[in-house]
């Protein structure tokens, strides 16, 4: 079925379901105050940390930070993407997805139809591997595939083929149009267009639904470049994809580990000696989508990197890259390679069982990352602690709450033996108060343009009382503010009746995050009270920001003069005040 799933058939069905009963059916909540609370089933924990609201209709846990609605959750604990979640939730409810008419004019216009596209890159995949039998050129491809011993079996399995040294090979077979949208040619100024792989090995790219998205081709001999790779087309984005992961997927959807190596190459070696949890990315280093696309299959991942400078300085990139990425429960070991070797070479050196090794032995990414800095450096010195602490301490900050992130700072701290001050107020929007300072239960300080923020979207209701209390937002301005107004527009509209719906609607969206933060942000404003905290905080809110606006215009009329409006705001504001 195709058509987008009409947006108030969404939002009723987080009126209709309940999520306490649909999380209940899936991981077994118990009741606590007024949440429900259980284990959190995306990290590995002790002590339960995550609880759900049913008057917001969300979950959250404050352990590692994972919080949403009931779609969110269906998303993350079956790992489905969002139509699949609907559905899954529209079932659950009873209930058909209906679907809008495609209008090629209007809605259709932005989900452009790319069915033709996955067609053509299907069909030029196949014939590309008939080529490997095809004739006489072919069969070079073969026998290069034989030197570097990769079996039938395998190449099979992989898909892999020749792309005929001809400029038209494809021209001639597929449609022109077609081809080009799939970046198959290249296409020349004056529009004459000829294939873009001549006498290359293909290595087609399959996302994890099995369609090709792409290719990357290697050439036989050693001529440059040594690769060529599609370009960025509507199906196909290298910082998305994965090379070898629908073949992983295959054989386990639920792999103990998943290795990341660097190269195409380096896939089908491993593949070659039973090794078939590798993927590699496509060129470029890999990015949070592929990381966090990754952990959607397995907790834990291994990086490959050759031993030299150019590996070294990669491995360094990609934990990095990876620091964001790591939540509770979500492992990442770093395993460099004796110089001059990617894993190819070396499986074919030393065989398999002590590469195996190698990938049991393989470094953890604390370890890693507090070595690497601190290798440099001469920690008995002030100097080389506070190095250290100038290094570390900005790449920690990118590490979501909890506790690897607790235990990251934890040992920071003892490395460079002073007290690390760590942003209190950016963390307790996901931490519970236990990994804070101390016993107190108290919230600490929350800004108040997130605090007016969080009680409106953890109570739509509340919005009603913005105008009630003569507060006219557009005549201010602060940090924030596009938020607030962009969320009194939404409910002023849409009239949500829980906060899961106000989530569902900044779902991909630049805001989503910080929403889904302040969504979940526990304020511990007492049942029934949240009336008079909105008002107060509105009120004080308004009031700095007007005392801001203030003192802004009366410094630049000294510096520079106001123009008339300016003026007028200035008198209305001086009025105002006395
Ligand atoms: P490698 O040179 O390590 O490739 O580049 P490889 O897979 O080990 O190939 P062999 O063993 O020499 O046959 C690693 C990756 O970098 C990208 C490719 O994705 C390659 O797999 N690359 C490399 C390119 O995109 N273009 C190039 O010219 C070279
Ligand atoms: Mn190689």
């Amino acid at each position: 079925m195709s058509g987008r799933i009409p947006r108030q058939f969404i939002d009723d069905l987080l009126v209709r379901i309940d999520i306490v009963d649909l999380i209940d059916s899936r991981v077994p909540l118990k009741k606590s105050g007024s949440n429900f609370t259980a284990r959190c089933p995306f990290h590995t924990e002790k002590t339960p940390s995550f609880s759900v609201n049913r008057s917001r209709q969300i979950y959250h846990c404050f352990g590692c930070g994972a919080s949403g609605n009931a779609i969110g959750f269906l998303m993350e604990f079956n790992h489905l993407g969002f139509v699949e979640a609907v559905e899954d939730l529209a079932a659950f409810a009873g209930v058909d997805v209906p679907r809008e008419l495609v209008d090629s004019g209007t809605a259709g216009a932005d989900r452009k139809n790319v069915s033709h596209v996955y067609d053509v890159l299907a069909g030029v995949a196949v014939f590309y591997a008939e080529q490997l039998r095809a004739n006489a050129e072919g069969r070079r491809a073969v026998e290069y595939l034989k030197t570097r011993g990769v079996s039938g079996e395998v190449a099979r399995d992989f898909l892999l083929g020749y792309a005929p040294d001809k400029w038209d090979a494809l021209v001639a077979r597929f449609g022109r149009e077609e081809l080009i949208e799939a970046g198959m040619l290249v296409v020349k100024e004056d529009g004459k267009a000829y294939d873009r792989f001549r006498g290359r090995l293909m290595f087609p790219i399959r996302d994890k639904r099995k369609r090709v998205v792409g290719f990357g081709g290697r050439v036989l001999d050693d001529s440059l470049p040594k690769y060529l790779n599609s370009p960025e087309t509507a199906v196909f984005s290298k910082s998305k994809e994965l090379y070898g992961l629908y073949e992983l997927l295959e054989r386990n959807s639920k792999p103990e580990r998943i290795l990341v190596v660097e190269g195409y190459m380096d896939v089908i070696a491993l593949a070659q000696f039973g090794i078939s949890n590798a993927v590699a990315a496509l060129g470029t280093a890999t990015s949070k989508t592929q990381i966090d696309l990754l952990f959607r299959f397995t907790s834990e991942l291994v990086f490959c990197f050759d031993g030299d400078n150019a590996g070294r300085q990669a491995a360094w990139k990609a934990a990095e890259a990876a620091l964001p990425c790591l939540r509770d429960g979500r492992q990442i070991k770093i395993m460099l390679l004796p110089q001059g070797h990617d894993p190819d070479s070396l499986l074919r050196m030393e065989n398999l069982s002590p590469f195996m090794e190698r990938i049991r032995s393989a470094q953890v990414l604390s370890d890693y990352f507090f070595e690497n800095i601190a290798g440099v450096l001469d920690l008995t010195t002030v100097e080389g602690r506070s190095q250290l602490l100038a290094t570390a301490k900005p790449a920690l900050e990118k590490v979501p709450a909890g506790f690897f992130r607790e235990m990251m700072f934890a040992r920071l701290q003892e490395l460079t033996s002073t007290r690390v001050v760590v942003d209190v107020a950016e963390n307790q929007t996901r931490l519970k108060s236990k990994f804070n300072s101390g016993k107190s239960t108290q919230s600490p300080r929350v800004s108040l343009t997130r605090k007016v923020i969080a009680l409106l979207l953890q109570h739509p209701h509340l919005a009603s009382l913005v105008e009630r209390q003569g507060v006219r937002l557009d005549e201010l301005s602060f940090a924030g503010i596009e938020l607030l107004r962009d969320i009194l527009r939404l409910i002023a509209l849409e009239k949500p009746e829980n906060s899961a719906i106000l989530l569902e609607a900044y779902r991909g969206s630049s805001q989503e995050k910080a929403v889904k933060a302040l969504v979940s942000l526990e304020l511990g404003v007492p049942a029934g009270g949240e009336e008079a905290e909105f008002c107060g905080a509105l009120q004080q809110l308004c009031k700095q920001a007007k005392e801001a606006m203030l003192n802004r215009l009366i410094e630049k009329e000294g510096r520079e003069g106001l123009i008339f409006e300016e003026k007028e705001v200035l008198r209305k504001l001086l009025r105002d005040k006395t």
